[in-house]
């Protein structure tokens, strides 16, 4: 193997996921290398600050903050990305590719904006771009939809995609903990982004959803195109609720399509039954539950986040595209991928069961009030429950609610109903001044 010319690669990024690849191509070195039929060299390593102190021990000689000659070294084979962003990292993988270079990637934020154009990149560069980091971690979700399901068509796809929002979830179930403490706990772990908002307000999930979208539904969709939300507006209480329902409440990415052939795209917390398989997903796990016309149903769980579960995603796809090059056929990977703009469905158009949670002054009247509300509107009530005092317990998030002693909690869950009908009738409710604060509204989704 050692007389076996080496593979060279340029590693964007040296954080938290690109420290995980340094520290598995140190421990594994020797086996990829015959996996792949020979060694994989790290010619360069490009950060920001060549004086921060690294997890993992990098030779200095190898650390540089002059991207552009690091990209362009013709020795290079392959570029690692692992820095984040639209910018600069879309401008170099983009020169990379045109430099006929294969490209890895974990950027789901890139991906999301810039996906089609990347691949047509690949194609035209005659390289190969992938991206199995950028949804899911450890979980080969990507290699699934591209490889594994070549043959078949995806017609749902349910995902927890985000890793952040489901340890916060999970830790605000268990102990009540407080959002705050959660979420920097998340960041502590390497877990959360660098813009941590962009994993509790929903966007990286949306970011993923475009991702999956892709391969799965052949679809070319943008994050703003993805009706998001993310899981500030979830209390430990809504976590009590749903379980005393039988569900438990996870962030989940939607993908579907409808009757009529258009895609329903969306990201958003859901009331999931707790015998569904999403609902034991707990912690730092991603799942994502696919059903495929000749496959059927399968459910893909594991690690979404942090150094090594997210490395190993990116080794993989270091060794398929190395074995490309070394073989001389780059560029199967994006062979024959097809993206298109698709019709998407109406936002408010489909339906559901809701979860409804409001806090109302006790007074006489309101309760018959809020049916009538929810009755104008078409939405009628399966069950209810009202619970005193706020329902809050010591450690809950207040969200800067000032909630007195005559205040009830009221939750409900709703028959079928289109979502259109449930907003208008919360607007209404919320807009009566026996309201405080905003009603929560949450689907059941499985
Ligand atoms: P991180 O810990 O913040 O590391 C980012 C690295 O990129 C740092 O080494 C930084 O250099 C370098 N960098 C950033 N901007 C740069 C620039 N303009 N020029 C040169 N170097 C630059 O981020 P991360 O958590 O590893 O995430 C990296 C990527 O992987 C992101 O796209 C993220 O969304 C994705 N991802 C992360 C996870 C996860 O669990 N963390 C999982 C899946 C995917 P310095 O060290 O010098 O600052
Ligand atoms: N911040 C992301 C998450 C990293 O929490 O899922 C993995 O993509």
């Amino acid at each position: 193997m050692a007389s076996e010319k080496p593979i060279r690669v340029t590693l964007l990024g040296c954080g938290t996921v690109g420290s995980g690849v340094l520290e598995l191509l140190g421990r594994n070195g020797g086996y990829l290398a015959k996996r792949v039929g020979a060694p994989l060299e790290i010619a360069h390593v490009v950060v920001r600050d060549k004086a921060r102190a690294r997890s993992v021990k990098v030779d200095p000689a190898l650390l540089s903050t002059d991207a552009v000659a690091c990209l362009d070294d013709p020795t290079v084979d392959v570029v690692v990305e692992a820095m984040g962003g639209e910018e600069p990292a879309g401008a170099w993988l983009a020169r990379a590719l045109a430099g006929g270079k294969s490209v890895v990637t974990a950027n789901k934020a890139l991906l999301a904006a810039r996906a089609p154009a990347l691949i047509a990149a690949a194609k035209k560069g005659g390289g190969d771009l992938a991206f199995e980091a950028s949804v899911g971690g450890a979980v080969p979700i990507i290699r699934t939809l591209r490889d594994h399901l070549v043959s078949d068509w995806v017609r749902s796809l349910r995902g927890i995609v985000n890793g952040t929002c489901n340890y916060i979830l999970t830790r605000m179930r268990d102990e009540g903990a407080a959002f705050a403490d959660v979420l920097k706990a998340a960041q502590e772990l390497g877990y959360a982004e660098a813009e941590p908002s962009l994993d509790v307000d929903g966007l990286d999930a949306a970011h993923k959803l475009c991702v999956l979208a892709l391969l799965a539904f052949g679809a070319e969709i943008y994050p703003d195109e993805v009706p998001t939300e993310g899981i500030r507006a979830i209390e430990p209480i809504d976590l009590r609720f749903a379980a005393r329902f039988g569900y438990a409440i996870k962030h989940l990415a939607v993908g579907r399509e409808t009757k009529n052939g258009d895609l329903d795209l969306r990201v958003h917390p859901a009331l999931v039954p707790a015998r569904a398989p999403l609902a034991s997903v707990d912690g730092v796990l991603n799942a994502i539950a696919l059903e495929a016309d000749g496959a059927g149903a399968q459910v893909l769980v594991g690690r979404g986040a942090g150094s090594l579960p997210t490395a190993v995603s990116v080794v993989a796809d270091l060794v398929d595209v190395a074995r490309a090059r070394r073989a001389g056929v780059p560029g199967l990977l994006t062979q024959g991928l097809e993206v298109a703009r698709r019709p998407l469905a109406l936002p408010g158009s489909q339906e559901a069961i809701w979860y409804l949670r409001m806090r109302v002054v006790d007074r006489p009247g309101v309760l018959a009030q809020i049916a009538g509300a929810l009755g104008r509107h078409d939405v009628s009530i399966e069950q209810l429950v009202q619970e005193g005092g706020a329902g809050r317990r010591a450690g809950d998030r207040l969200d800067g609610a000032t909630v007195g002693d005559d205040t009830r909690v009221i939750v409900f869950l709703t028959h079928v109903a289109l979502e259109r009908d449930v907003r208008a009738a919360l607007s209404e409710i919320d807009a009566a001044s026996y309201v405080q604060g905003r009603s929560l509204a949450l689907r059941v989704e499985g």
